[in-house]
């Protein structure tokens, strides 16, 4: 037998007791006619958080970043500008070319998250003739492939005062929004008080089971929804998903920093074993995501390690890197690239699964630093 601490993603959370029931009981209709009571409920709690005029239910949050590129580049060839991290460019198949006829272009992020405003600036076309015309920007917030940094709110301010200069509209990827103002104390209308559209997921760090939404203007919105229902998202009695989406709102959303707090106790631990194969940045551990970065001089290679944890060896068991009641321990992680892991605490984890993970993680980085 063994004990699974999965760290691998927010998204392997699961639908509380109270979401189940929730959704057991919501009240339903076609969301196509706009009659699903719960889902028109959500979209308005939504926007009104956002202190934006609407909000659409979509079933991802790949559907809602593409709807914002459609949207905002409805004329074919536009240009978007997103980071060269973004999961928009990274992660998302290319679907705003794809499918949307938009030609992505990127910035180079910086490791907060942020890119050059002045190179963002310059990098805006439209005047010549022979130029795409640059028809919107992206932010993703908090930033995943960065480490899930918090975007500053004077650099975003900045943006949307950049942006607005040159009628650009500015899309926020929130997938983890309710992270950032977590971690920075903050009302997500602040936050988001200059982009033209927000996308949010709920089936992330808040363990709602499905579901995402795009936050806009009426006018907004209302193209939206169209091009929602052309990429297949019209889902009809959806209030039993958007039911747990409201109760995440309640009941994950305040418990965020939790997270983050069991985000903070790894990293330390980590920090404060002082290896040279394996190492951590506390002040850029801001929210729920770790990354534990490898020297490129050092023979390990992340993918390596990923590995190992997922293993029990004899030599755990037989000593004491196990449970109470002598389960081996497996820690799931993921891999950025070769020498980068990524660890993401999540409400599916409790202290008592943090220190079983520390356990482990400790075992194996010193034992792979004991190896080269
Ligand atoms: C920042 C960010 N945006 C968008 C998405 C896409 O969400 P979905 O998996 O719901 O399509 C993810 C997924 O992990 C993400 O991390």
């Amino acid at each position: 037998m063994t004990h699974i601490v999965d760290l691998r993603s927010d998204t392997v959370t699961k639908p509380t007791d109270a979401m189940r029931h929730a959704m057991v009981n919501s009240a339903v209709g076609d969301d196509v006619y706009g009659e699903d009571p719960t889902v028109n409920a959500l979209e308005r709690k939504i926007a009104a958080m956002l202190d934006k005029q609407a909000a659409l239910f979509v079933p991802s949050g790949t559907m809602a970043n593409l709807i914002a590129v459609m949207v905002h580049c409805s004329q074919r060839g536009s240009e978007a500008m997103v980071g060269n991290m973004s999961h928009i460019f990274k992660y998302e198949q290319g679907g705003a070319a794809h499918l949307g006829g938009v030609l992505l272009t990127t910035l180079e992020n910086k490791p907060d998250g942020t890119f050059d405003l002045d190179e963002f600036e310059k990098r805006i076309r439209g005047s010549d003739i022979h130029e795409p015309v640059t028809a919107m920007v992206a932010v993703e917030n908090t930033h995943n492939y960065c480490g899930g940094k918090v975007l500053p709110q004077s650099w975003l301010d900045d943006l949307y005062a950049r942006a607005a200069k040159h009628s650009i509209p500015v899309h926020m990827d929130g997938a983890r929004l309710f992270n950032a103002c977590a971690a920075q104390r903050s009302e997500p209308a602040t936050v988001v008080r200059g982009a033209a559209s927000v996308s949010i997921c709920f089936s992330k760090g808040l363990s709602a089971p499905v579901g995402s939404v795009l936050v806009g203007d009426c006018h907004f919105i209302q193209k939206a929804r169209r091009l929602r229902k052309m990429l297949g998202g019209g889902m009809r009695q959806a209030g039993v998903l958007a039911a747990a989406a409201l109760v995440a709102l309640d009941e994950v959303v305040p418990n965020l920093e939790h997270d983050h707090r069991r985000a903070q106790v790894l990293a330390t631990t980590i920090k404060s074993l002082c290896l040279k194969n394996f190492t951590v940045d506390l002040q850029n551990t801001q929210t729920n995501i770790l990354l534990v970065r490898i020297p490129e001089s050092s023979p390990i290679t992340a993918d390596k390690v990923v590995q190992r944890l997922a293993q029990v060896c004899l030599s755990e068991t037989q000593g004491d890197c196990k449970t109470a009641d002598d389960e081996g321990v497996i820690v799931k992680a993921i891999y950025f690239n070769s020498k980068t892991i990524r660890f993401t605490l999540h409400c599916g984890i409790e202290d008592e699964d943090l220190w079983l993970a520390i356990m482990k993680i400790t075992f194996v980085f010193k034992e792979f630093e004991a190896s080269v």
